[in-house]
């Protein structure tokens, strides 16, 4: 038995933007209109939260915002809502207006966020994850890792251009914290010669090795992907540039990453996470996050979605390894 009863619901984007947060919060409210439930936004995550910035949303408010990058309710990394006085306000805008359920569109900042919120006030928390790294046990894909991959591929797609009319060596530094989902994908689909990214050791002087091996092969253009967790641009280019002589550039990708239209697979991934989320509202007992696993809705406390997921690293060093062998 879950919670036919409840009547209002909150919705809000924390932490870091990513792309289809707009199209997760169009599904959430329409969802929950269809399900006869009134429906609020949040701006700013947990700070509008604190700050009694909330306001009504309708069917109309969530128009044309399904192809838009960003979130319309705006998001922030809240250092606030790590104090318990804070939280304790955040859940009296919530009271005050009768709303019983909060959808927390985020990362797993903004679940442990939701958890101890949930645990301190009874108030029921969703989660969907929405953010380019893909760091989320207990979904396969988080919403706009897909589009944050075509985002950099195009890049990198330029870059090779450039890198073989120049017969040069460029150093690609790309998004994704600790997890190695963007630069091991982008690597593979962008045809690079090498990736270093987090839990897989690399040693710089093998690859200075492997290099100046291919020149010898007749091979004159590289591109190698590194993951932001595992090291800078700046220094992995430096250090190749030293140990072999060659014309070496770093390009640092950045904030690029987390903008654009969402691609038709976040699309459809925000649309079907927002819709479970309304589902698992009034559904689930317990609060925790909606995700897809192995092509099927899946439902996980937030403890566990916070957690690393073996599966995905396994798949990482694979693709890795066939990177390596697709690049002789
Ligand atoms: O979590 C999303 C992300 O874009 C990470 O890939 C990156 O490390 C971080 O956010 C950057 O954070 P900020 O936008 O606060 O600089």
């Amino acid at each position: 038995m879950g919670n036919e009863k409840m009547k209002r619901i909150a919705v809000l984007t924390s932490g870091g933007d990513s792309p289809g947060m707009n199209a997760a919060i169009r599904s959430v409210v329409r969802c929950a209109i269809y399900k006869r439930l009134a429906v609020y936004g949040v701006m700013r995550g947990y700070e509008g939260l604190i700050d009694d910035d909330i306001m009504p949303l309708n069917a109309r408010s969530v128009s044309n915002i399904l192809a838009k990058g960003g979130t319309i309710l705006k998001t922030a990394r809240s250092k606030r809502f790590l104090k318990k006085a804070e939280r304790k306000k955040a859940a009296e805008s919530l009271r005050k207006r009768g709303i019983e359920g909060l959808v927390v569109i985020g990362g797993n900042g903004s679940f442990r966020g939701a958890d101890i919120f949930t645990k301190e006030t009874g108030i029921k928390t969703i989660g969907i994850a929405g953010t380019i790294d893909n760091d989320i046990c207990g979904s396969d894909f988080t919403i706009g890792a897909n589009t944050a991959v075509g985002t950099a591929l195009d890049a990198i797609d330029k870059i090779r251009d450039t890198v073989t009319s120049m017969e040069r060596i460029y150093v690609v530094e790309v998004m994704g914290r600790h997890e190695p989902f963007i630069a091991t994908r982008v690597a593979l689909a962008g045809g690079a010669e090498d990736v270093i990214f987090p839990g897989n050791r690399f040693n710089i002087k093998k690859m200075c090795d492997d290099i100046r091996a291919g020149r010898e092969k007749g091979k004159v253009s590289w591109i190698i992907v590194v993951s932001e967790g595992s090291a800078k641009a700046d220094d992995v280019a430096d250090k190749i540039k030293s140990e072999t002589g060659y014309s070496v550039r770093p390009v640092v990708l950045g904030h690029i990453q987390r903008g654009g239209s969402p691609s038709a697979f976040d699309r459809v991934l925000a649309s079907s996470l927002g819709a479970e989320s309304v589902e698992a509202m009034l559904r689930e007992k317990k609060s925790g996050m909606v995700g897809v696993v192995g092509g099927e809705y899946n439902f996980v406390d937030f403890k566990t979605a916070c957690k690393k997921d073996m599966k995905k690293k396994r798949l990482d060093k694979a693709f890795y390894k066939l990177t390596k062998i697709l690049a002789i």
